[in-house]
């Protein structure tokens, strides 16, 4: 079969994009535009987020096809995430695609956020197979998923509380470091000291695959309450530090432990927190020790962005497996269907 061109659309939360790629998972571009508006709030304000989608998505999408050299008429498939999301940014996307797929004629794709995360790795990385363990680590949640093939899986464990990412930001806001909290930590760690503070790890891993965070969060908060502020500010890299660990040291774990126990060959890290330079080195030693490869996508594919969407399409396009143009956006949380 000749390779065929997906237009994909991503806006989900606070960025838009727009990704051109084919169906052999070659970029041919992948733009991002970022919401610098939110900073001043410290986190995301959804209706904001809303009218920047509906304000950046058209000229996105005209200076996606100059910058490919492409005309609509070059397009045979829209791709675009329908959940997890913010309800009225998803909307946006999936209005935008629908609309497209209609006046040209077009089958429409709906993708799974979560699951394009984890399409991300195929991008680097055309060599993976099934099976594999996916670790789905984002800002809103954190996963075990295990695929048997493509299109068969099913979750293994998942947070019970905080997710990985929301973990992060809500220790940089405590250490008033802002937002998102994750990049700022992961940097600051780098000269830090990891057993300077040892927070707590809820759930041992032996036979429990779930993964909680709030105490991790009541610790660290009782911890500064008790610090004089000087002696806080002289220490931020080993706070950090400590944080960090304490974050991903259930992540390697658990992961390595049920891969070895399954038999699994490769884990693949997805979602904004993949981006992280510990969770990727040490889970990548760890697991090598058992005989595991370890994939992370680039930096850039970590975030939010259409490329990941559009690669999540390429299975249901070449199953011909197309959303009717009644299809909805919907803000539920998990990696639900593909
Ligand atoms: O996947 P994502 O872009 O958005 C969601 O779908 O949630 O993930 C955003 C999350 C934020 O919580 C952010 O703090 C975290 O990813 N993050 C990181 C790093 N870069 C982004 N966490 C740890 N280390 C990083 N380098
Ligand atoms: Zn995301």
């Amino acid at each position: 079969m000749n390779k065929s061109i997906i237009l994909a659309f991503e806006s989900s939360c606070d960025d838009t994009s727009v990704a051109i790629m084919d169906t052999d998972y070659h970029v041919l571009v992948n733009l991002v535009s970022t919401q610098p508006e939110h900073l001043a709030f410290g986190g995301v304000l959804p209706e904001l987020a809303s009218r920047l989608h509906l304000k950046n998505i058209l000229l996105l999408t005209q200076n996606a096809l100059d910058r490919a050299g492409l005309k609509l008429s070059d397009i045979n498939a829209i791709a675009v995430s329908v959940n997890p999301g913010l309800i009225g940014s998803l909307l946006v996307g999936l209005s935008f695609a629908k609309s497209l797929a209609w006046s040209l004629s077009l089958p429409l794709i709906t993708v799974n956020h979560m699951l394009a995360h984890i399409f991300a790795n195929f991008i680097d990385h055309h060599e993976i197979s099934t099976p594999f363990l996916a670790l789905v680590v984002s800002g809103g949640h954190t996963e075990m998923v295990h695929f048997k093939s493509l299109t068969e899986f099913e979750v293994i464990g998942k947070t019970l509380d905080d997710a990985s990412g929301e973990s992060f930001d809500k220790a940089a806001k405590l250490l008033g470091l802002g937002f998102p909290g994750g990049p700022i930590i992961d940097k600051l760690a780098v000269t830090g000291n990891p057993e300077f503070l040892k927070f707590p790890r809820a759930l041992p891993p032996k036979d429990n695959f779930n993964f909680s965070y709030s105490g991790l969060k009541t610790s660290i908060r009782t911890w500064l309450a008790n610090q004089e502020a000087s002696d806080i500010q002289a220490n931020l890299p080993n706070i950090a530090a400590s944080v960090q660990q304490a974050i991903i040291d259930p992540l390697i774990n658990k992961s390595v432990i049920w891969a070895k126990q399954h038999n699994i060959p490769n884990i693949l890290i997805a979602g904004g927190v993949a981006a992280n330079s510990q969770l990727r080195k040490q889970l990548s030693e760890k697991a090598a020790k058992a005989g595991i490869k370890v994939f992370y996508p680039s930096l850039a594919l970590c975030m939010d962005n259409a490329a990941m969407v559009a690669s999540a399409a390429i299975p249901k396009y070449l199953a011909g497996i197309h959303a009717p143009l009644t299809s909805n956006a919907f803000s539920l949380k998990g990696t639900k269907e593909l």
